[in-house]
């Protein structure tokens, strides 16, 4: 994945524990880069060696860390010169929703090499609506519990997630309930 993502990595886990905290994960996730460049490609598994050796030393899941990892990446995109175009892609969370693909290939002029995922709404009703994701990758989902709740958090929407259908359990696609209320 892209530098931009192993960076966000760094600066969660440096701002959340300590930069001494970062080393010991680096050193057991046996990478000697200093600094991540954010539009360089990198191999997906460093990216995973990170994320498990951040759940080494840190003493929790996988998928809690990817769970912190989504929320953190909304409000980091905004502050790495992403927020405009998070701001044109909706002005609540359905809408936002509903143009996550057209982010992602608006993303793919700057990022030419990525592997976006895509996201489909359905069943939209009131303050309800299914979250439907694919991707290239496998083991991301937690990752998107996160990002809707930061995305909440930008919105100032309370947001409630259930994982209703899961590829590691042998679905097709992951499924996400979301109800939201302003
Ligand atoms: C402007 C803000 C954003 C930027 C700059 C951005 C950029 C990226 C980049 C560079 C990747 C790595 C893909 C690769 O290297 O192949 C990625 C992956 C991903 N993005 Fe975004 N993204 C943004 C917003 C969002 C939002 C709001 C969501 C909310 C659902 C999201 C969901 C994901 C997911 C789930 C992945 C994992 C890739 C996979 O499933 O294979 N992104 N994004």
């Amino acid at each position: 994945m892209y530098g931009l993502v192993n960076k966000a990595i760094q600066e969660m886990v440096c701002d959340h524990y300590g930069a001494e905290t970062w080393k010991a994960i680096k050193t057991i996730a046996e990478t000697e880069a200093d600094n991540f460049i954010s539009l360089e490609s990198y191999p997906d598994d460093l990216t995973h060696r990170l994320v498990k050796s951040a759940s080494q030393v840190l003493q929790r899941s996988t998928a809690d860390i990817m769970e912190d990892f989504g929320k953190y990446w909304v409000e980091f995109t905004g502050q790495e010169g992403y927020g405009e175009m998070m701001d044109l892609a909706g002005n609540d969370l359905p809408e936002f929703l509903d143009n996550l693909d057209d982010l992602h290939s608006r993303l793919g002029v700057i990022f030419p090499k990525m592997q976006p995922p895509s996201f489909q709404c359905s069943d939209q009703q009131l303050n309800t609506l299914n979250l439907h994701y694919y991707s290239h990758r496998q083991g991301m989902a937690p990752m998107v519990s996160g990002l809707l709740e930061g995305l909440g958090e930008r919105f100032t929407t309370c947001v409630e997630v259930t994982q209703t259908q899961d590829r590691e359990q042998g679905a097709d696609h992951d499924v996400f309930s979301v109800t939201y209320q302003r």
